[in-house]
């Protein structure tokens, strides 16, 4: 019998130190590196996890979240199967930004898109802005994923892909 696996191109979007490179990093190599470059236009990383038996190769495309680098966006996430659009808990600021993404995908993206919506730097509890319930209520006004996550402290990282897995068509 040949074992199939299914590729599922991702992308990650969001603010500016949300920390979208260091959840790849945990989830790619499950190790945090605490000075990161921001990133320059965009990075590419692959991943193979199983979930429920099904094999699955992620693509994922970890686009710069400075502002200079906007407009290349749409070259990452059209033919996405899903995008990651990620926030940091204890900066408001950045959950805000994350309903422009919203608002750009819904408009420009493909209908069929997967949206997740991942609340990192929740190790941060002293320092929290945006609390779990308001992002959860948006989240699911919607249809999106979320969960929150910390790359520093390894919570809910592969966690976050396999729920991508899950909601595959
Ligand atoms: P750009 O590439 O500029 O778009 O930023 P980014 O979203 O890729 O952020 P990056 O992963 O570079 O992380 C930004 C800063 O946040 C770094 O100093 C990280 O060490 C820190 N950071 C990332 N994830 C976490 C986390 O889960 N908890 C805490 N406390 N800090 C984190
Ligand atoms: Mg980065």
């Amino acid at each position: 019998m040949t074992m199939s696996i299914r590729e599922v191109k991702v992308c990650l979007l969001g603010e500016s130190g949300v920390g979208k490179s260091s959840i790849v990093m945990r989830f790619v190599t499950d190790s945090f590196k605490p000075a990161l470059e921001s990133t320059i236009g965009a990075s590419f990383m692959s991943k193979k996890i199983a979930v429920d038996d099904q094999h699955y190769a992620f693509q994922i495309w970890d686009t710069a979240g400075q502002e200079k680098y906007r407009s290349l966006a749409p070259m990452y996430y059209r033919g996405a199967a899903a995008a990651i659009v990620v926030y940091d808990v204890s900066r408001d600021s950045t959950f805000k930004t994350v309903k422009d993404w919203i608002n750009e995908l819904k408009k420009n993206a493909s209908h069929n898109i997967i949206l997740a919506i991942a609340g990192n730097k929740c190790d941060l509890e002293d320092l929290r802005e945006v609390s779990k319930r308001d992002a959860e209520e948006y989240a699911s006004l919607i249809n999106a994923i979320f969960i929150e996550t910390s790359a520093l402290n390894a919570v809910n990282v592969p966690e976050l892909f396999m729920k991508i897995a899950r909601s595959l068509p």
